[in-house]
């Protein structure tokens, strides 16, 4: 509705769990449907968003009768003829000839957004991000869980027993993720991977760390920037991002107002500040981003995505 996208009809899907629930969309009451390979066959625009085995199995009946796929899942993120698109960086990735579209992973996206307008400033030669992950990256359940352990830390009834390892209210905790032998989180290896793949730059260095912050919506980077051959100035960075589609400014040093999660939950643009010069680097630059990982890192980007497909198909 916000962004006035062309639906004529939409249909919702969940698991068997959620039939004889509705949403309400643009006023009318809409009936949950059970997600069948049959189910969501016949639809001009199919949107996935159930996890990677849900994807894999529903994926090529949806193509089959037709339908573009926007996947938010993994499932086919990294194959090679599978479009993974940023439209603020990467639009020409994608063709009037591809179905299968993958949004990439939430701390993927607003890194990007936020970074590759500095590539005007010269090429990048290595990465190292932080990150500060909020629940909503775990899903709905992660989300309650949260609040239902601040309750009970806060003297409520005590929180059920989660799947996580470690107590979520007032702690933070590294990414809960599978840890490959390498030591890396599969969280990490996709901000790694998904990275390179957007940017179109399969050399990139990148150091990442993912942590998870008991913050209910919005995550958090930071970003150490590391130029092959140009020395960057602050201005020159805040003039780029000022300009850059998709990224907002936030870098106010005199009253200390910088990009948090609380400001970047519900906004679409991805908050970038704390621009620095880094001191033991003078081709090297710091900065802070926060997004809404719910917005433009999943759906926002999947319904702009979307939105690509539809101007590619008719212009093609
Ligand atoms: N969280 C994020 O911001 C984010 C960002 C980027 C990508 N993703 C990806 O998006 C996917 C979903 O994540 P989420 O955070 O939205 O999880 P979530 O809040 O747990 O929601 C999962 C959804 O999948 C549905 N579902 C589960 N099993 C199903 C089945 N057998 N058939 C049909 N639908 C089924 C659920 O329906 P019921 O309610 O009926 O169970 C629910 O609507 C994951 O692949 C995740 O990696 C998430």
């Amino acid at each position: 509705v916000q962004r006035n996208f062309p639906i004529k009809r939409l249909s919702l899907f969940a698991s068997a769990r959620s039939v004889g629930k509705s949403l309400e969309f643009n006023g009318q009451q809409i009936p949950i449907q059970e997600a069948t390979p049959s189910s969501v066959s016949g639809h001009d625009i199919v949107f996935m968003s159930a996890g990677a085995t849900r994807s894999r199995e529903f994926a090529s009946a949806a193509l089959d009768s037709g339908a573009i796929v926007i996947d938010n899942s993994s499932a086919f993120r990294m194959q090679p003829d599978v479009p993974l698109v940023v439209p603020e960086v990467n639009p020409d990735q994608m063709g009037a000839e591809h179905s299968l579209l993958s949004v990439a992973n939430c701390t993927a996206i607003l890194l990007c957004t936020a970074i590759s307008p500095l590539r005007q400033l010269g090429r990048f030669d290595r990465l190292i991000v932080s990150t500060y992950q909020s629940a909503s990256g775990g899903g709905a359940m992660m989300m309650e869980q949260l609040k239902l352990e601040t309750k009970a830390a806060l003297g409520g009834p005590p929180a059920p027993d989660s799947t996580l390892q470690y107590p979520y209210a007032f702690n933070l905790f590294s990414h809960n993720t599978p840890i490959g032998s390498d030591g890396f989180n599969e969280e990490e290896c996709k901000v790694i991977e998904e990275t390179r793949k957007i940017l179109n730059d399969p050399g990139l260095k990148i150091a990442v760390t993912c942590i998870r912050v008991p913050v209910l919506r919005a995550h958090t980077e930071t970003v150490v920037i590391e130029f092959a051959d140009t020395a960057p100035t602050v201005e020159s960075v805040r003039n780029v991002l000022s300009q850059a589609s998709g990224v907002k400014l936030m870098d106010d040093r005199v009253n200390n107002i910088f990009p948090n999660p609380a400001e970047a939950s519900g906004q679409d643009e991805v908050l970038v500040g704390r621009i620095r010069l880094d001191p033991s680097n003078p081709k090297a630059i710091i900065l802070m981003l926060c997004g809404d990982q719910l917005l433009k890192g999943a759906a926002l980007n999947a319904v702009q995505i979307a939105e690509l497909a539809l101007a590619k198909r008719f212009q093609a």
